[in-house]
């Protein structure tokens, strides 16, 4: 079983893709961490993703709180995947402005599914300083992983980025 932490996302617009380069990136240079971002639309079988104990992955929300497309397929086909002991850390991009009642829904979908099938996750993130309606994505005071919006706030999202990576890479190191 591979000890590295894989690096999956589904990302229609690129918003989400360049989102993954940026944490390859800033893993390797604030944390000499090699991470190969992998978009999952290039998996031969979408359940070679859990070769990885631990992963981070990354998911858009789309349509009024659904499934970006590349992950509502993949979401089916890693359906009876067992994922106990797998750690994840999820981000996800969204748009509080456009989308304020389905905010990164997505994300907490994901999360709810995975979570089902066994595994659990790190990463939560403060919904303070954040502007919408509702989510699935949250639980308490805090979203499920770490929530940005290239839409609205890009300007924040380095930063957003450095420190959740700060928080979680130790912890998927560990
Ligand atoms: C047609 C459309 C529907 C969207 N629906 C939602 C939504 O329901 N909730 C949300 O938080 N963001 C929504 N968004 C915003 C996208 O999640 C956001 O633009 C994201 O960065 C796209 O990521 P991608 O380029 O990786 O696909 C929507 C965007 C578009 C264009």
């Amino acid at each position: 079983m591979n000890q590295e932490i894989g690096l999956f996302y589904g990302s229609t617009t690129g918003m989400t893709e360049d989102v993954a380069f940026s944490i390859e990136r800033i893993a390797q240079e604030k944390h000499g961490i090699t991470l190969t971002p992998i978009n999952i639309i290039d998996l031969d079988n979408p359940n070679d993703m859990f070769a990885y104990n631990r992963l981070i992955l990354g998911i858009p929300t789309w349509n009024y709180g659904e499934y970006q497309d590349d992950w509502e397929i993949v979401v089916e086909q890693i359906s009876n995947a067992d994922l106990k002991g797998k750690v994840i850390a999820m981000f996800g991009l969204g748009d509080q402005v456009g989308y304020p009642e389905y905010y990164l829904d997505a994300m907490g979908m994901l999360a709810d599914q995975l979570r089902a099938q066994g595994a659990s996750f790190i990463g939560q993130w403060s919904i303070e300083g954040y502007n919408f309606e509702s989510s699935k994505a949250l639980q308490g005071q805090h979203f499920i992983g770490l929530a940005l919006d290239e839409d609205s706030e890009p300007e924040k999202t380095s930063e957003r980025l450095e420190q959740w990576l700060a928080q979680v890479l130790p912890q998927l190191m560990a």
